[in-house]
């Protein structure tokens, strides 16, 4: 079936959290529910592409049709992803809220209690953004960035640095937006200039972003 703005194609898409392990009982992570990714997988998969979805741990199904890899570190989802993209990608979509840091170490036992301040080594996480867009047969790449202020510039500066076709921005200062939200209002910015969607909810911005993506990726 290659019916659809997308069809034929390959897309690959990262979502959700990770969880960066401490000791064996205890993990840093954050609050990303996951919810823009599954709709963003789900819109594509109706666009008519294949899709595959690499997934830190969530709540949510898996959408109808989707190709799901569950995976926990940023490490992990790195390693995922390049496999996903080796076997051939014409789209990327970075929504995970991947880590930026994992601990320096992970202990092999519980960690014990002591009276005193303990403080925490870090090591940076790989960029999976980055990678993939450094890449000699890079898909058309698109990114997330969520910002609390001057959104057009620090989004348009992420784009140049991690050398994006599109970037997708949200003001996360706006309550009820966003993060492990149902609703998200973005600013697009693409080669193709800046575009405005939302606020609405998550899976009709998502048809209305893969949309528009497809258009700018085939123009
Ligand atoms: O630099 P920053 O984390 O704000 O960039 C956000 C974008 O980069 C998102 O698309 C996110 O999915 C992606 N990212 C990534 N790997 C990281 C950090 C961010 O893929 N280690």
């Amino acid at each position: 079936p290659v019916d659809g703005p997308l069809g034929g194609r390959h897309v690959v898409i990262t979502a959700g959290p990770t969880r960066e392990a401490l000791d064996p009982v205890r993990y840093l992570t954050n609050h990303s529910s996951g919810k823009m990714g599954y709709a963003l997988a789900d819109a594509a998969r109706q666009a008519g592409a294949r899709v595959t979805l690499i997934s830190g741990p969530v709540q949510l199904a898996c959408p109808a049709g989707v190709a799901r890899i569950d995976v926990t570190t940023a490490e992990e989802m790195l390693s995922a992803t390049s496999r996903a993209v080796d076997e051939g990608c014409d789209l990327f979509v970075a929504t995970a809220a991947v880590a930026d840091y994992r601990p320096a170490e992970v202990a092999g036992d519980k960690i014990k209690k002591t009276d005193g301040t303990v403080s925490l080594s870090m090591v940076p996480n790989p960029d999976i953004l980055a990678t993939i867009a450094a890449r000699t047969d890079r898909p058309f790449t698109v990114g997330f960035a969520a910002e609390t202020r001057d959104v057009a510039a620090y989004a348009r500066d992420k784009m140049a640095r991690k050398k994006l076709d599109m970037i997708v921005a949200n003001d996360v200062s706006q309550s009820g937006l966003g993060f492990n939200s149902d609703q998200n209002a973005v600013t697009v910015f693409s080669g193709e200039g800046e575009a405005r969607f939302g606020p609405s909810d998550k899976r009709a911005l998502a048809v209305d972003l893969l949309d528009y993506i497809s258009h700018t990726m085939n123009a």
